[in-house]
């Protein structure tokens, strides 16, 4: 039994029922299910097996570090964006040579670090990031592996807060900007461009887009011997879209063949930067109702969880379902909205659900919040990040204790002003 699933009427992560979870380290509480993160992986692995893949988790998703190290172990590199992602996955064990560092506003002291760390490939975003990721790299004495991020103008039909690939986006250099930047970097005696890299967005549900753009970029290639010298690898970036629970809206297979089509012709290997396909489905977060408020056409549940701790539903009107720990229960005829405590009015997990009558101190799972969840939380309202734990088998690991409000203060100076 893998992943978050009801197993004899009981909602499990893995072989763990998550009411016992619950019960033991209290909510909100995140949980992870190891086995579903693992199996994953392997799915993209297989679908992309003949483009010799190079997988490179995006940290973004959820950056604890017990997840990093389970991935490493299993061969995976890493997406990393800023000095602190990088410093998980070096803590995490990584090997840097599988890192690629990318991000729209690098710092020096981050370029430094990653320099430093010597990680595989920096993917650049601009002109005035090639003159200082070179002017840094002057010191490490070696040859530093570059990226050019492309902006492909491709229109990856998703929410326009999680798109990235259009001109109008911040991301990447324009194709019809990037042949003097090419030049630029071969002429440096520091760097050296072995890939391109494209990132059009996130929860892409459809192959079509991925391949324009790859196919944009093959041409860009295939325009000029300069643009291709030295290339051996295209980077995709993440996006492999998921939707509920145990959908797979993405046709792996389509997409890798129409990878294949376009790359292995040119000799060229695949990156990809999946976050939340590994991880989106394999965790939950788990809440207990407080109180249920009634009103005319529908109720309000409100329960422990909340923006705070999943900002995905007020950020980007994302749907997650929400199920009792029990299954078949007759949901009641009048809808819910399952919100939380903040004083917010997008303070809302989901709207107008169907659920069956819940007591005060009842469970209920958030699904499909393995990815952004934790690793977009706040402490907004003064709330304490809220605890993680993994499953593996028939086994449950802490990893991540609940914060404490002493945590919180404890930056805070005590100094008075009268
Ligand atoms: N590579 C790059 C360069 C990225 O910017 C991202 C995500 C990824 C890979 C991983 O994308 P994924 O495979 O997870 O879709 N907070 C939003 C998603 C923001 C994604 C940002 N970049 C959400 O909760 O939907």
């Amino acid at each position: 039994m893998t992943g978050i699933r009801y197993h004899q009427g009981k909602l499990h992560s893995d072989g763990v029922p998550l009411a016992a979870l619950g019960e033991g380290l209290g909510t909100p509480l995140y949980v992870y299910s190891a086995d579903a993160i693992l199996e994953r992986y392997g799915r993209l692995e297989k679908a992309f097996a003949r483009l010799e893949p190079g997988i490179r988790y995006a940290v973004k998703a959820n950056s604890n570090r017990a997840i990093l190290r389970l991935l490493r172990h299993r061969g995976a590199g890493f997406d990393l964006v800023s000095g602190g992602e990088l410093e998980r996955a070096l803590q995490a064990g990584g090997d840097p040579s599988n890192f690629v560092f990318a991000g729209v506003g690098k710092q020096d002291w981050e370029i430094q670090k990653a320099l430093h760390a010597q990680v595989g490939i920096f993917n650049i975003e601009s002109e005035g990031e090639i003159d200082r990721i070179e002017f840094h790299a002057q010191k490490t004495g070696r040859k530093t592996q570059v990226a050019l991020r492309l902006n492909p103008d491709v229109d990856a039909r998703t929410h326009e807060y999680i798109s990235t690939g259009k001109e109008e986006n911040k991301f990447g250099i324009p194709l019809s900007q990037a042949s003097p930047l090419v030049d630029r970097i071969h002429r440096s005696a520091q760097l050296e461009l072995v890939s391109y890299h494209v990132h059009l967005g996130s929860l892409l549900l459809d192959p079509g887009p991925f391949l324009e753009a790859a196919g944009r970029v093959m041409a860009f290639m295939d325009a000029d011997e300069a643009h291709r010298r030295g290339v051996r690898t295209y980077d995709t970036g993440g996006g492999f879209g998921i939707r509920g629970n145990f959908e797979e809206p993405l046709a792996l297979d389509e997409l890798a063949e129409g990878f294949e089509e376009l790359l292995l012709p040119r000799g060229l290997r695949l990156l990809l930067e999946p976050g939340r396909y590994l991880v989106g489905n394999a965790g939950c977060l788990l809440t207990r109702v407080l109180e249920r408020k009634q009103r005319k056409t529908k109720d309000f549940l409100i329960v422990d969880a909340s923006m705070s701790e999943l900002i995905r539903p007020a950020l980007y009107d994302a749907v997650h379902e929400i199920v009792p720990l029990r299954e078949g229960l007759e949901p009641l005829e009048k809808p819910v909205d399952v919100v939380g405590p903040v004083c917010e009015s997008a303070d809302f997990l989901g709207k107008d659900r169907k659920l069956p009558a819940l007591e005060r101190g009842a469970f209920l799972a958030v699904l499909t919040a393995g990815a952004y969840g934790f690793s977009m939380a706040s402490r907004y309202n003064t709330r304490t990040l809220p605890a993680e734990v993994l499953t593996r088998g028939d086994h449950a690991l802490l990893i991540r204790r609940r914060e404490t409000l002493e945590h919180i203060f404890q930056n805070e100076v005590e100094e008075e002003w009268k």
